[in-house]
């Protein structure tokens, strides 16, 4: 495969082959060498007139200042937010249409982090600009991962093969664990050894993911037996922003035994990586830590400012570029999440519901959502009838409403309640159409949130349907829907994530 970053969206680590891992590490220890060696300088016109915009809905040190300091360094320049104060994100504008603001205001790339997961493919959807996922929610955080690669690349006279790292803290609410260890996934032999509380643990999928690509993962009992049989160990900060309802107090009880401190690194050779911050009151790295030589996570902070140097160099450090025409692309209104289904006719549904004429049915909802659904569809008050019946029987709730079409963001309010609600478009005492509404079931994805207006989209992946934003699994699992109707379905996905298409 070629290797090329001109203009490439750096949304997911899975994107990179471990060619362009390594490239990368390479030109990131270029630039580690033309800063040792004083020659800084040499490349302070690479980026001359470009500009970086930052879009930070989150807090950030590292990764926001990394990335300008970069920029500065190779003559460009940067400019953004850093937190939604002060910006029109406080008067509920999209993310669609501030990605759009970016890049009508002649940026050259995005840096962008937000707190929900596949917000960055949104972002890389909306932009015609290269944009760079600098954190989604609890999803990724590729640059980290390329940085955390190159302080190991560094410190191990690259070789990354063979590698044996443990991970520690909370695995289950970063975003780094995931990028880091599907990154190493690329090397042969490696081993990924863990110990943390249940709560803070290895999620599944990601454990999936890594034994089919060949890495080992063992989960050991206490901190140093990971520490006795591992190269680097990886500590991260409990998300506790991604918690509601836990505690700092909680938090602090769970992570005693899993602290880092000196007892856990006397006697080992692991150097101790952590992406930082530290958090000061859980102290997960204790503070004379730092003074040992296990203590590797502020030169990784540094490979940050080379990593993200490189990549932006690579990216950017070509002539011309793309200007904003003030198209959107075509697909950014129109979702594939509709699962066909074969039309028998319209049914007549007895004493419990009139025959219908010209409307919809909300056909299969899920027990005991139907008085939620209908509350939250509000029907009546917009001006439209709604009926709601329940087939005792069937277990099978539904609405009559003489709406002929629902909004999509009606179809996702119905979802989010009752997942994978039949619909049946009714016109001229005949079914027009019926299908079922797929909405990804990662709740911190963004096609869920409704304002944002994010077509559901998936992709089938060797037959996994994902969603293309957070790239979860999705299983369908209506019980009315045939083989067939699925096959034909997933059969209609396109096999990959796709580009998105400009209208001519
Ligand atoms: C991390 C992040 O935001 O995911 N920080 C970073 O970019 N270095 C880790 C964290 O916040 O704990």
């Amino acid at each position: 495969m070629a290797i090329g970053f001109h203009d490439r969206d750096i949304i997911s680590i899975t994107d990179f082959s471990r060619e362009e891992i390594l490239h990368l590490c390479a030109a990131g220890q270029h630039m580690a060498e033309l800063e040792k060696t004083g020659k800084r300088n040499s490349l302070r016109d690479a980026l001359k007139h470009r500009t970086l915009s930052y879009m930070f809905y989150e807090p950030s040190t590292r990764t926001r200042t990394s990335f300008n300091t970069g920029m500065r360094e190779l003559g460009g320049r940067y400019d953004g937010f850093s937190g939604t104060e002060g910006t029109s994100v406080m008067k509920s504008e999209t993310v669609r249409d501030t990605v759009t603001m970016m890049c009508a205001n002649h940026n050259d790339v995005i840096v962008m982090r937000h707190p929900m997961d596949g917000s960055l493919q949104w972002a890389a959807d909306v932009a015609n600009i290269p944009v760079i996922n600098g954190g989604d929610g609890k999803n990724e955080h590729p640059t980290q991962a390329l940085l955390d690669v190159l302080t190991i690349y560094a410190l191990k006279a690259g070789k990354l093969d063979g590698l044996r790292v443990g991970f520690g803290g909370d695995l289950s609410h970063g975003r780094t664990v995931r990028s880091l260890s599907l990154a190493l996934s690329h090397f042969d032999n490696v081993t990924i050894r863990w110990a943390a509380e249940d709560f803070l643990g290895m999620p599944e999928d990601l454990a999936q993911l890594l034994a089919a690509s060949g890495v080992q993962v063992e989960r050991d009992r206490t901190v140093r037996d990971v520490m006795r049989q591992v190269d680097f160990y990886y500590m991260t900060r409990p998300q506790l922003e991604r918690m509601p309802g836990v505690t700092q107090k909680d938090i602090v009880s769970m992570m005693t035994q899993y602290r880092i401190d000196m007892e856990k690194v006397e006697g080992f050779s692991a150097r101790v990586l952590h992406p930082l911050p530290v958090n000061s009151e859980i102290a997960e790295i204790d503070y004379r830590v730092y003074f040992t030589p296990a203590q590797a996570f502020f030169a990784q902070a540094e490979y940050g400012i080379f990593l993200r140097k490189a990549l932006l160099h690579e990216m950017l450090g070509h002539d011309g570029y793309r200007r904003y025409d003030g198209r959107l692309p075509a697909e950014l209104g129109t979702g594939n999440n509709r699962l066909r289904r074969k039309i028998h006719g319209v049914k007549q549904s007895g004493m419990y519901i009139d025959k219908i004429h010209d409307g919809t049915v909300i056909d299969h909802l899920v027990p005991g959502t139907l008085r939620a659904v209908s509350d939250v569809l509000d029907l009546e008050n917009r001006g439209y009838s709604c009926t709601t019946a329940v087939i005792a029987e069937k277990a099978n709730p539904f609405i009559k409403t003489n709406m002929r079409e629902l909004p999509e963001r009606d179809l996702k309010r119905i979802s989010i309640l009752s997942p994978e609600p039949t619909i049946d478009y009714v016109k001229d005492g005949h079914m027009a159409e019926k299908f079922v509404y797929l909405l990804c079931a990662n709740a911190n994805c963004i096609s869920r949130t409704v304002n944002e207006d994010v077509p559901p989209r998936f992709y089938s992946d060797s037959g996994t349907v994902r969603c293309r934003y957070c790239r979860r699994p999705y299983a369908i699992s209506h019980r009315k829907i045939t083989e067939e109707e699925k096959k034909a379905y997933v059969a209609s996905l396109p096999t990959r994530i796709e580009p998105v298409g400009y209208p001519d």
